[in-house]
């Protein structure tokens, strides 16, 4: 077995990368896959809270790139769903700890056991991002629609298709209807203008995305809210299955009924 190897990026810190990662991951196991979700950002790790997995950490990453764990011993089984393991990394470590050609190997191991191996990116173009998107063919690009996200978004756009990412796919995360209806804010249509790349969800502004985070459950674990269905619908379309998508091409009124009524449906 080849797995795919995807790595949630964006330039831009705080646009939405581990909360994405988090809920894709579980939607994915959800889904009946083997996922293991790798936490990227050494040093600042966050992705083991959102999951509520924090207190299972015993070895992490650097510790299995240096050799000083195996590393079927470094993952955590998340005992919620089926499917579901966290590599976590160092929380006391630089992130140039790790190599390229060591995240590419670790990479190449997990994909011998897992349906998708998803790295969680840092902030920034630098070391951290080289080192989460090393190990992956494909990138999902998280934004929010907002000037300056979309335009580091752009740079990581190109910084991937150098590195000759197959597939790149676009979140547009934290919409907010109303201030796009009153023309305060950009639009789906908009950012896509922007950024030459195939959309593959837009998320919406939810409270129930910072309760979640606060309580390490990510949202598809349940799938009632909002934001959750709206991940949930990514991971569904990530597996190749087709789910009616939000029309993008006619953004006026009637459109942003229709956008409500999918996300207030239970
Ligand atoms: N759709 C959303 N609705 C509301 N809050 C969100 C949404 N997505 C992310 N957030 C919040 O935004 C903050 C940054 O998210 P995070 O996933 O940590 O971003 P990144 O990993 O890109 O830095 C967190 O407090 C998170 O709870
Ligand atoms: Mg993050």
């Amino acid at each position: 077995m080849v797995g795919r190897a995807i790595v949630v990026t964006s330039g831009k810190g705080g646009v939405g990368k581990t909360t994405t990662s988090a809920n894709i991951s579980m939607a994915l196991a959800k889904l009946g896959k083997k996922v293991v979700v790798v936490d990227g950002d050494t040093g600042l790790r966050s992705l083991d809270l959102i999951l509520g997995l924090e207190n299972r950490i015993v070895y992490n990453l650097v510790d299995v790139v240096e050799g000083t764990c195996d590393l079927k011993k470094a993952l955590i089984r998340d005992k919620r769903v089926d499917g579901l393991y966290l590599l976590p990394t160092a929380q006391t470590r630089e992130k140039e700890a790790v190599t390229e050609a060591q995240m590419k190997k670790l990479s190449d191991e997990l994909r011998k056991d897992f349906d998708f191996v998803i790295f969680d990116c840092p902030a920034g173009i630098e070391a951290g991002f080289r080192n989460a998107s090393a190990g992956a063919t494909e990138a999902l690009v998280v934004t929010t629609p907002d000037v300056s996200p979309v335009r580091d978004a752009d740079r990581i756009i190109g910084m991937l298709e150098n590195q000759g990412k197959k597939k790149i796919h676009l979140i547009i995360n934290r919409l907010r209807p109303k201030m796009m209806r009153k023309g305060d804010m950009m639009g789906v249509n908009d950012v896509l203008d922007v950024l030459n790349v195939s959309l593959i969800g837009v998320v919406p502004e939810d409270d129930a995305v910072v309760k979640s985070s606060n309580d390490g459950v990510p949202l598809t674990l349940t799938d009632n809210s909002p934001a959750g269905t709206a991940f949930m619908n990514i991971a569904r379309r990530l597996t190749g299955e087709e789910v009616e998508f939000l029309d993008v091409e006619n953004m006026d009124q009637g459109f942003m009924d229709k956008l409500r009524n999918l996300f207030s449906r239970k």
